[in-house]
């Protein structure tokens, strides 16, 4: 049965230009969205830009325009970027507009009358040349901890220390460099406490939040600190609508989520198509109303959570409103290893990546390659990400197709009929697990699911050869399965790279079949014929990737040169002798880089982990290694792993390239990395792929 659904990402400031580390989070949510699209639910994806707060206000003056102006600008500017990354929203609207003011009063209202705000004055520090109380970050001045010059108003960047920013020494204005004075003034404050069980109740429900978050919201909960909801002129936000807080204004973080509401309202009400269009009054009861036959999911970065999990809910419930079905949460983007960084030059903006030519497709394939449910931080490699689209799209899928492509046409017309029961197995199986891992979000799998069957595709067209003899029976069934796999293929990467999953079915005369449903068969359709040349993926070169930083230090390096296994003695040895410097053996007790290299270490995700019979010390593990079949391994750690489950669902290191060997009878097809006495096992990080090679 099809489900309707709300689904939202984070709202930008207005304040910017979209970068990848935003990027992150619209191309998973959109991921998701495009999937359970492709299911035939009814998804609407809204979107819009944050446009209140001081930042907003200070940078429009700068600029020289009204704020409206200003963020009108960026809204327009992050829609158009977005829609380049195939990121497909519903609507990309505003926290400015008139339908927010309306439910943002709507909501202070309901939260006045459960009597949950009440008035307190605080002390704050005000600059009297500019006129106005100043944010934390509107402060700079002395860290009190550890005595560091020019720090923020709210923590110090050396120690981690976190103060009020009156607790600073030598304090000065951001704006204007003079030193602020102490100012008290009277502001709203929502009494939390008041409604701490039901948020718990709401965060401790079933697949709200992944349990890693539903523990740090808990600690939050056990110390809930009443927030403050209001701030001084000026302001660029909505006016308080309540005599009681004459002057003030409606703080941003209380509206900016209300802007998911009210944008949802807007697309109703004005932005969707003719016969789908639904009053105010009709929008809620589809879609907000408590028991609405709908979900709301929202997607949001880890840094923002307690906004999320803690105020949001408080005030939907407050205004009697539905709470969210799930909390999506995930991690930040490191670039190379390292924070995004204007001064390294690894502050990539989304135009950035669109000027350098690169196809905005890649960037969503190796973003799902390395994203699943948790809040690990993602990392654009650029050698990983070169490696992972010419391993992966250029040499395995896109391959694939251009292969299959050719010999079909060579096999001359039409090819009908059953396909080989091994081939259409895994493609089958593929689907049937890709869709729960999308709805996990382990995109990730997916992504080796896809490479799954195009492996053994490509492994199956070795061995049988169909070249040699393209219209034999044999063949033809072949490249008929290859192609029905290739359709799977492309019903499951959709949802990451649209426009080639889709030339994908039409290069072998087929279609994406309109909602991908459990009895889909990717092997039932019209006839295989080569139609149109598939979807090419040209393999990156370093340089190309280059391009998306600033900083040449910040580039992948050259490889080193490598003597190919295959390269005969003569070449090896006129290659030796051109770079003379190169053929000189390393010192006694070191090791050349080649030799290095000839260890293939890879990451491997655990499957199964089980005791080895009769042997104290011994471990049989199942791996993954990014290969078409697990691998087994035995392993001298039981000692350190009393109970050998908790090894399963960790990714270790592997020696992928040694020699297999007997051990108690059981085959070890290679070697784990492993430290101690007794051995424990070296564990990698969520975010790397199996068959990532280590290097
Ligand atoms: O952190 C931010 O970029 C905010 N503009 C996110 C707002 S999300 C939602 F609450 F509107
Ligand atoms: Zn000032």
């Amino acid at each position: 049965m099809s489900e309707k659904l709300l689904v939202t990402s984070a709202l930008p400031y207005a304040n910017g230009s979209i970068h990848l580390g935003h990027l992150v989070e619209y191309i998973q949510t959109d991921v998701y969205v495009r999937y359970r699209r492709s299911l035939g639910d009814d998804v609407t994806y809204v979107c819009a830009a944050d446009s209140h707060g001081t930042p907003i206000e200070v940078n429009a003056a700068k600029a020289g325009v009204s704020p409206r102006e200003f963020v009108e600008r960026y809204r327009k500017e992050q829609h158009a970027d977005f829609q380049r990354f195939g990121v497909d929203f519903s609507t990309y609207y505003t926290t400015d507009s008139e339908e927010n003011r309306k439910w943002a009063w709507r909501i202070w209202d309901a939260l006045k009358s459960r009597g949950l705000i009440y008035k307190k004055s605080v002390e704050q520090l005000f600059c009297e040349k500019d006129v106005r109380f100043l944010p934390d970050r509107f402060v700079k001045g002395t860290c009190p901890k550890c005595g560091t010059a020019d720090q923020y108003g709210d923590v110090c960047e050396k120690c981690g220390t976190t103060y009020d920013p009156r607790e600073l020494k030598e304090p000065r204005c951001a704006l204007c460099g003079t030193s602020p004075v102490v100012r008290a003034s009277e502001h709203a404050y929502v009494d939390l406490k008041k409604v701490e069980p039901a948020i718990r109740a709401w965060v401790e429900g079933e697949g709200h939040l992944d349990a890693a978050v539903r523990e740090q919201v808990k600690g939050w909960l056990d110390d809930l600190q009443d927030w403050c909801i209001t701030r001084d002129a000026p302001y660029f936000g909505f006016p308080v609508n309540d005599p009681e807080f004459p002057g003030k204004f409606i703080y941003v973080w209380l509206d900016a989520p209300i802007g998911y509401l009210s944008s949802g309202e807007r697309y109703f009400a004005a932005e969707a198509p003719a016969g789908e269009r639904l009053d105010p009054a009709a929008y809620e009861a589809a879609y907000l109303a408590p028991g609405s036959p709908s979900r709301l999911e929202h997607f949001i970065g880890k840094d923002i959570l307690r906004f999320h999990a803690v105020f949001w809910p408080a005030m939907l419930g407050a205004a009697g409103l539905k709470l969210p079905h799930r909390l999506a949460v995930h991690g930040h983007l490191t670039v190379n290893g390292e924070k995004m960084s204007k001064s390294r030059g690894t502050f990539v903006t989304a135009r950035t990546y669109l000027d350098s030519g690169l196809d905005p497709q890649l960037l969503r394939y190796y973003y799902a390659a390395n994203l699943g449910p948790g809040v690990s931080d993602l990392d654009l490699s650029l050698e990983e990400f070169r490696n992972r689209i010419n391993a992966d799209l250029a040499n395995n899928v896109a391959n694939l197709a251009s292969r299959v492509f050719a010999l079909v046409e060579r096999a001359g017309g039409e090819l009908t009929g059953d396909p080989e029961e091994g081939i259409a197995g895994v493609a089958r199986e593929a689907l049937r697990l890709a869709r729960p891992a999308y709805q996990a979000l382990e995109y990730r799998e997916v992504v080796r699911l896809v490479n799954q069957v195009a492996d053994v595709c490509n492994k199956q067209l070795q061995v049988a050869k169909p070249w040699e003899a393209p219209s034999s029976p044999a063949s033809r069934r072949l490249l008929l399965s290859c192609a029905g796999a290739l359709r799977a293929i492309a019903v499951m990467l959709w949802p990451v790279m649209p426009v080639f999953a889709d030339d994908l079915c039409a290069a072998f005369g087929q279609v994406r079949p309109g909602s991908w449903g459990i009895d889909f068969d990717p092997f039932v359709g019209p006839p295989v014929v080569a139609r149109a040349k598939p979807p090419q993926i040209a393999r990156l070169d370093a340089k190309q990737v280059a391009k998306l930083v600033a900083d040449p230090a910040a580039e992948p390096a050259a490889e080193p040169p490598r003597v190919s296994r295959a390269a005969s003695p003569a070449e090896t040895a006129s290659k030796a002798s051109a770079k003379p410097a190169a053929a000189a053996p390393p010192p006694p007790g070191i090791i050349g880089y080649d030799d290095f290299l000839r260890v293939e270490l890879k990451v491997a995700l655990v499957r199964a982990a089980v005791r080895v019979p009769k042997a104290d010390k011994l471990l049989q593990l199942t791996v993954d290694v990014g290969e078409p079949e697990p691998r087994t391994i035995v392993a001298g750690v039981a000692v350190s792993y009393p109970e050998p489950e908790a090894l399963v669902g960790r990714r270790i290191v592997v020696v992928a390239n040694l020699e297999p060997r007997p051990l108690r009878g059981i085959t070890s097809q290679g070697m784990l990395l492993a430290a101690g006495d007794p051995p424990r096992v070296l564990f990698v990080d969520d975010g790397v792929a199996p068959g990532t090679r280590v290097k």
